[in-house]
Formats: C-alpha cells, sequence, structure tokens
C-alpha cells in the first residue's frame, strides 16, 4: 500500500499505509515511543513497539525531533478514543531530515510577537491549521454564493489612480510617467463599471489601507470580497449582505464544524444566524451609546468601542443604517428625505466583533457626483472615468465590501485578526 494522507486513512483501516509528514510531539516510555504525526491534512498518533519492530527502528524513533520529516511506514488501526478514530502501529520509518537546531517552537507559552516573528514556522501549529482551513471554507462559501446567483466575477486592479474611500489612508507607488499610483483601498468604483455591463458582480482580492491604528480588528493588506448590483436599491443590498453572511455561517458549520470545536468556538452562537438581521438607524444607535453612558453626539464617527457596545445587544448581525453624510465616503447616496445622512449600512458581527462589511447605495445622478467629489476635495480629474457611468444609462446600484479577515476572526472566535491571516501586515510588521 502506498502513500496515504492522514485525512484519508479512516478508508484503510487494517490496512498497511506510508505516512509522509512531520513529527509535532512525542513521548516515550521505556519500551515504547508515541509519535505524533502531521502532514497537512490532519493529525494520527504513530506507536512504536520494541518488541515489534527490528531494534534499530526502534533506536531511529528515538533519534526524532521536533519537526523531523518522515516517512511512516505501518498498519491503521481504529481507535475511538484518538480524535482522527485510528492510529499507526509503526513498522518501519525513514527519516527525511533531522533539523539543524532545535525547533523554536514548543509546548511552553510563547509571547504573540515571538509567534508572529515566527509565522512561518508558526503556521505548522494546530490552531493554525484550523483557522486556515475555516477561512479557506469561507472563501469557498463567499464564490459558491454569487456563482448559485450567477454574478460574474470580476477582477479589478490593485494599480490605479483614483481615491476608491478616503484619502486618509492610502498606500503610494512611483509609476513610471504617472507620477503617484495608489494601491486599491477597494475595487469598488471598477465594480460600478462592470456592473453596468454585466449586471451583477463581484471581486475577492487583497485591498490596501495605510492603517495607523494599532487596533485586533486593522490590516494594512486585507482581502475584501464586494458586490455590486444595477438596479439594487439600499433595501435589496442589505437582503443580499444578510443571505451572503448567513450562507457563509451555514456553510462553514456543514463543512468545518470540527475545526470550530478544535478551536473552542461555541457553536450554538453560530447556529442561530438566519435572515432577517437586526436594523438600527444611526439616530438609534447614537441614542443607545448616549445611555449607555459614550461620550458620542450626533455627527460623530462610531468608533470600535462604541461598534462593540452596539455589536452586543443582538445575537445576530446588526445592520446600523443612513450615517451623516459628512463622515461617510463621497459615492454614498444621500436620502433624498434627509439629504444630512446617506443610504448606508455597516454591517456589524454579534459578541463585541463590530465591523464585516461596509455598504451602501450609489449616487446615481451626475450633478450630484460631481458635487460630493468636489465637497470632499477630490481631483475631478482622477474621476472622469467614474463619471462617465453617469453620463450613458445610468441608473441606481448599490454595493458592499465585506472585510474578510474581519469575518474569519468573528467566526472562528479570534480576539485579534491577526491570526485569520497566512502572513498579516500591520505598521509594525512586514515580516516573515
Ligand atoms: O467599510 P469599507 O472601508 O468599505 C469599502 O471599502 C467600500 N468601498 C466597500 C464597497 O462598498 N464596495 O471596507 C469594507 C470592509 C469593512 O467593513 C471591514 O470588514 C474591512 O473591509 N476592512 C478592514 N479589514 C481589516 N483591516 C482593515 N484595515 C480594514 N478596513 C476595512
Ligand atoms: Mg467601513
Amino acid at each position: 500500500m502506498g502513500w496515504v494522507y492522514i485525512e484519508d486513512l479512516k478508508n484503510h483501516i487494517g490496512k498497511e499505509v506510508e505516512i509522509r509528514g512531520w513529527i509535532f510531539n512525542k513521548r516515550s516510555s521505556g519500551k515504547i515511543h508515541f509519535l505524533q504525526i502531521r502532514d497537512g491534512t490532519g493529525f494520527v498518533q504513530g506507536i512504536v513497539e520494541f518488541s515489534k519492530v527490528e531494534p534499530e527502528i526502534f533506536e531511529r524513533a528515538k533519534r526524532l525531533r521536533l519537526e523531523t520529516s518522515v516517512k511512516i511506514f505501518g498498519r491503521v488501526r481504529e481507535d475511538e478514543r484518538a480524535p482522527t478514530g485510528v492510529e499507526i502501529d509503526v513498522e518501519n520509518l525513514e527519516i527525511v531530515q533531522i533539523p539543524i537546531e532545535d525547533y523554536p517552537i514548543g509546548k511552553k507559552e510563547h509571547g504573540v510577537d515571538f509567534l508572529l516573528d515566527h509565522r512561518h514556522l508558526w503556521l505548522r501549529s494546530r490552531r493554525q491549521f484550523h483557522i486556515l482551513r475555516v477561512r479557506h471554507e469561507i472563501i469557498k462559501a463567499t464564490r459558491d454564493f454569487y456563482d448559485r446567483r450567477n454574478f460574474v466575477l470580476i477582477d479589478t486592479p490593485i494599480f490605479t489612480g483614483s481615491i476608491g474611500e478616503s484619502a486618509g489612508n492610502l498606500f503610494e507607488v512611483n509609476y513610471f510617467d504617472y507620477g503617484k499610483a495608489y494601491l486599491a483601498q477597494t475595487g469598488q468604483l471598477y465594480l460600478e463599471a462592470a456592473c453596468m455591463a454585466f449586471g451583477k458582480v463581484y471581486n475577492f482580492g487583497p485591498t490596501f489601507r495605510a492603517e495607523k491604528s494599532k487596533t485586533r480588528r486593522h490590516l494594512t493588506e486585507f482581502w475584501m470580497n464586494e458586490a455590486e448590483v444595477a438596479y439594487y436599491d439600499h433595501e435589496d443590498n442589505m437582503k443580499l449582505q444578510e443571505e451572503l453572511i448567513s450562507h457563509i455561517v451555514r456553510w462553514v458549520l456543514e463543512k468545518a464544524s470540527d475545526h470550530l470545536v478544535a478551536l473552542g468556538r461555541d457553536l450554538k452562537k453560530l447556529e442561530g444566524i438566519e435572515p432577517p438581521f437586526p436594523r438600527m438607524s444611526y439616530d438609534e444607535a447614537i441614542d443607545h451609546l448616549r445611555k449607555k453612558g459614550f461620550d458620542v453626539k450626533w455627527g460623530d464617527d462610531i468608533g470600535g468601542d462604541e461598534e462593540t457596545a452596539l455589536s452586543n445587544i443582538f445575537d445576530k448581525p446588526v445592520f446600523i443604517c443612513n450615517y451623516p453624510r459628512e463622515i461617510k465616503a463621497f459615492y454614498m447616496l444621500p436620502d433624498p428625505e434627509r439629504p444630512e445622512v446617506v443610504l448606508c449600512d455597516d454591517l456589524l458581527a454579534p459578541e463585541g466583533y463590530g465591523e464585516i462589511i461596509g455598504a451602501s447605495q450609489r449616487i446615481h445622478d451626475y450633478d450630484l457626483l460631481v458635487e460630493r467629489i468636489k465637497e470632499k476635495d477630490l481631483p475631478l480629474e482622477a474621476y472622469d472615468w467614474y463619471l462617465d457611468l453617469r453620463k450613458y444609462g445610468s441608473v441606481p446600484h448599490s454595493g458592499f465590501g465585506m472585510g474578510l479577515e474581519r469575518v474569519v476572526a468573528w467566526i472562528c472566535g479570534l480576539k485579534h485578526i491577526r491570526e485569520a491571516i497566512p502572513f498579516p501586515r500591520t505598521i509594525y510588521r512586514l515580516n516573515p
């Protein structure tokens, strides 16, 4: 019998197999070695018994250190007590490489900075294994959601000439004769062009913000999924968001609940995530916060601590709608009945997680958009192509952006966003 991945071992009970992996732990008691083996698809225990193998194999097992790469040959045995339901009775083993130095990550507690400095190795740990597999499923669920609804995937550019969100947190790069280019903060403007061509579109890719804030919610490079639909209004847009989030949660519960359990996540907190989600106006949110003793007034932005307070009210994500136009991006449509607020929503995840989606209906009127670009002191000439969309058959349209790492952090129950991405980028971190 040849090479088998650990995830497939349960289909090979009683058979001889080969596993190619690494030793992530080892315990010995005189006549027996208990090897903890991982191969990237799972974890399994291998037993090397002195009485059952050649003496030199037993000696070889003794030399294994943390993260030694090995090929293990043995028979698969069903074992009710094992987390994977199987164990391996080792018959032979081949060392691929014994680590040149002691593996730096051990069983003792390490500080987060140490672990982040060793992120290239930390990825091998059990907890990271579970988190990044949940991330993988969330990405699959997201794509599946749009594909089922016949949205077209439009990959938006990363080098951009116009400011997508706000001038405050842009990364600039030198771009030949053009001078400055910016790394995309959002692909939204391009999706707006694409939705006029394809009706319903989405993207999924990296975005960049020179965020100076060192919070547990901010990265300088993060992945965003955005959707944009022609002829959708604010209400249609919120329905799409609650369906997307519910689909993702249902998918993860179905396909990855083992990983969530391994992370200690309380599944009950996720089982009730279904449409409709509660809605609260910005006005109500400010009232609520003032009652709770927050020093906020109408017109203020809702910061991290305030978001936490609001997202603790409900068991489900909550839409905070219709913020003052002063504090929101230039492209958001002012409410025709109340032009001091815009038709937008921030979707806050429960359990204090805060904003996971930013959304709005867009301005479709040419003159109004020009006025807003000027109001925000943005360079009109950089938006000529964007304004074109308001010249040729402009229609009401809406869309949103979902921050992948924020969703991963919430669904996995992580304290900090940095574990939600393989190689996090923050103001203080560019390596590894
Ligand atoms: O609310 P934001 O800034 O919205 C936009 O960029 C819109 N153009 C999206 C659209 O309508 N097409 O960002 C969207 C989401 C946030 O809700 C948050 O989840 C995430 O992106 N996000 C961040 N995630 C990690 N680190 C940061 N620095 C983030 N900034 C935003
Ligand atoms: Mg936002």
